[in-house]
């Protein structure tokens, strides 16, 4: 809900648990006054008195009465750069070589009873939705910003955005456009940064940092979210429980670079900001045109990383992703990578469709290798997407249909932003492929980026893949993206539109993966980027579910899990069982462990099931009837890391409950087994606490009343074997 009050230009959002205030000051900046628990309106104007200046020497802003930095202290919604804030801000302009300050001033706002899509964007969709557009102007220099708060009540989540326009009479050019800043209410103590860190095969492990004075970053500008971190931080009151505190969390609905920014100043007051990194990015706007920022999602929680966590986990399956797959049952999948890697062929996968078909898994994916002339290794053929005769000699289509003749799914791969030398694409457009002038592409696993600036490109993928589609009656395609950007040149822009290049990549892909879902909309689409390389929100919009990592091992994938899921739903990582000795860390791992922790997640097997014996074969065919029973929660259910072996030493719990409180699944995860320690205690959320569940305890089935699962706690035996993992069953009777 929105209210405005017009005396004393005051605008108060509120959505069912939090309040956003702002207000504007006298010499018409619009400010931060308050995000917070919800309040009524009543009295915010004692607030300005915080955002006034403080302190000494520097000048005042005009004739303000107050001594102080002011600009630099003063909470602005959108900080601009060149009046006085040396913080983080977020815009910066250039007209030629020059540096062009701004002054933005509150103008006028105006209230619609929806939402508008963002044009050529991935952005947040609901009827029940209430935006707020306020606009600010510069008096000196004709630029005009209007700063977007659409408010979606019930999942308390405020979506921001950005739009910006030259009115001068010449070009601008952006030198940065951030999406949107928050500031942290006062905690004493203090507040910790919540990030994700890590590499190919470790994504999105949680990192922990004390908010100190100065700055801390999360950051991108390989031209994708990638590996080590996406564009998601949160702000929690420190030395809390995961499930209490003070929380604000932020994410971005973009799968390019991007810049996650806290810092504290000398006041200790806390911004923190986000938005495209303005490292590769500069955007030329011509006269009249406009430039909008990707949507930024904010949340706060009075119920610390965890209620943050479930906010953005109902927002994103509510309102961001777009999929009718969301909230069906995905098809369980077997993909051929790790079974095979580039060496297969028609007869090989039918072998492995077979005992798939056995097991009772659903679909069968074929990986990459299926394509070109030169594809027994990663050296060519990425660009095209026609069947490799050696390998299918009647085709895909035909290979498809005797697939699906045996009851199974089909899925196929895709690299479609890439090129490399050796493919014919090369050979017919030389110039497709990115690069700077004189040198020769940078080679990272053979492959080189498409110029997705260049609309022809964009048209040629999208019809080779249409007709694989087509032709195959595909039901599945996995889009990888195997490397990142380097060579910021394209044959294609002019010379002052080459630092569009990152922006515009991501734009293309958002307009194929568009054109794909509207023009086939049943066709599943799993994201991935060699591994968890581009897992945002932005992909999500075209995707329900994105391969989490390339890592299967439970001992890794349960920190993997725990980090993806602080800022996604559980339903949306693709999670697959790995081969019993693991391929990435060589680790030996017991089927039901490597299955379990695979449950987590949009459940597959990425191993050759050939190799099986009867006994294993029946263990496979139970885990996946197990996991028919789990899956309508991880659908929709509210999923909940509960421990992590980082934090504990010893293990770590997720639990998984429907929406009613009846119904759940624990899933615990011991690594390395320990002699003499106490039994782990294993305390429960988020039940009902005058109900009295069944829990199905392995080999004992106990009777416990929600108030003991949650404060009292289960106790966890200590296993005699290392990456040891058990999954029970509670229910309400
Ligand atoms: C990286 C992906 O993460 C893997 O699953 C697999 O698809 C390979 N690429 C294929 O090249």
């Amino acid at each position: 809900m929105i209210t405005v009050s017009e005396k004393t230009e005051r605008f108060l959002i509120s959505t069912a648990h939090s309040s956003y205030v702002m207000g504007v000051t006298k010499e018409r900046f619009l400010t931060h006054l308050y995000y917070g628990k919800k309040i009524r309106d009543v009295g915010a104007e004692h607030l300005f008195s915080y955002v006034m200046g403080r302190g000494f020497a520097e000048a005042t802003y005009e004739k303000h009465p107050d001594q102080g930095n002011y600009l630099n202290t003063l909470r602005q919604e959108y900080p601009v750069s060149g009046m006085g804030d040396f913080h983080e801000t977020c815009l910066e302009l250039r007209q030629n070589q020059a540096k062009v300050a701004l002054d933005l001033r509150y103008d006028h706002y105006e209230i619609r009873q929806d939402k508008a899509p963002l044009e050529g964007m991935p952005s947040a969709f609901g009827d029940e939705v209430e935006t707020l557009i306020i606009t600010l102007k510069d008096s000196v220099v004709p630029v005009t910003v209007e700063l977007y708060y659409s408010v979606f009540e019930d999942s308390d989540v405020i979506c921001r955005h950005a739009r910006i326009l030259n009115e001068t009479g010449k070009a601008l050019y952006l030198e940065k456009a951030l999406s949107a800043n928050l500031y942290a209410e006062h905690v004493d103590g203090g507040y910790d940064m919540i990030s994700l860190a890590g590499c190919w095969g470790r994504e999105h492990i949680i990192e922990r940092r004390k908010v100190g004075h100065g700055n801390m970053t999360t950051e991108s500008y390989r031209g994708k979210s990638d590996h080590d971190g996406c564009p998601f931080f949160a702000l929690t009151a420190s030395g809390m429980p995961r499930q209490s505190g003070k929380t604000y969390g932020m994410q971005l609905v973009y799968s390019g670079d991007y810049l996650g920014k806290v810092e504290r100043d000398c006041g200790d007051q806390i911004r923190g900001s986000l938005g495209i990194h303005p490292q590769e990015f500069t955007w030329k706007l011509e006269v009249g045109d406009s430039f909008e920022t990707p949507e930024a999602l904010l949340v706060y929680s009075e119920e610390g990383l965890q209620g943050m966590s479930l906010s953005f986990h109902d927002f994103l399956r509510q309102h961001i992703i777009r999929s009718p797959w969301q909230f069906k049952e995905r098809p369980i999948l077997i993909n051929n990578w790790e079974a095979t890697y580039f060496n297969f062929n028609e007869e090989k996968l039918l072998d492995i469709a077979k005992d798939a078909k056995a097991a009772g898994l659903d679909m069968l994916v074929c990986d990459d290798g299926w394509f070109g002339h030169h594809r027994d290794d990663p050296s060519g053929s990425l660009g095209d997407w026609f069947v490799d005769p050696k390998k299918f000699p009647e085709g895909f289509a035909g290979y498809a249909d005797k697939v699906h003749a045996m009851g199974l799914k089909v899925g196929l791969w895709f690299e479609p932003e890439m090129i490399c030398e050796l493919s014919d694409l090369y050979e017919a457009h030389p110039d497709w492929a990115l690069c700077w002038p004189g040198r020769e592409p940078v080679r990272c696993r053979n492959q080189w980026i498409l110029d997705y600036s260049n609309p022809e490109v964009i048209e040629n993928i999208y019809q080779q893949i249409a007709t694989m589609v087509k032709t195959a009656k595909l039901d599945y395609i996995k889009w990888d993206m195997n490397r990142s950007i380097i060579d910021g040149h394209s044959a294609y822009l002019p010379e002052d539109r080459q630092g569009e290049i990152h922006h515009r990549h991501v734009l293309g892909v958002y307009a194929l993966q568009g054109r794909l879902t509207e023009e086939f909309p049943d066709l599943l689409i799993e994201n991935c980027s060699s591994g968890g390389g581009r897992f945002d929100a932005g992909m999500l919009y075209y995707s329900p579910q994105i391969w989490a990592s390339d890592n299967m091992d439970p001992v890794e994938r349960a920190e993997i899990t725990a980090g993806t899921t602080l800022a996604f739903p559980i339903s949306t990582l693709g999670a697959h069982m790995c081969k019993g000795v693991n391929d990435t860390t060589g680790r030996k791992l017991d089927l039901r462990s490597r299955s379990n922790m695979a449950m987590l997640g949009t459940f597959g097997v990425e191993m050759d099931i050939t190799t099986l014996n009867p006994e294993e074969m029946e263990i496979l065919g139970e885990q996946i009837k197990r996991y028919r029973k789990i899956q309508p929660l991880i659908e929709s259910g509210e999923f909940r890391t509960l421990t992590r072996t980082a934090e504990n030493g010893i293990y770590s719990a997720f639990q998984i409950t429907n929406q009613e409180k009846t119904e759940g699944y624990l899933i615990y995860f011991i690594p390395m087994t320990k002699a003499a320690t106490s039994p782990a205690r294993l305390y429960l959320q988020g039940l009902k606490e005058e109900a009295t569940y069944q829990v199905d305890k392995g080999d004992e089935t106990l009777t416990l009343g929600g108030d003991f699962l949650m404060h009292a706690g289960l106790c966890l035996g200590m296993p005699r074997m290392d990456a040891y993992s058990e999954i029970w069953h509670f229910q309400e009777i």
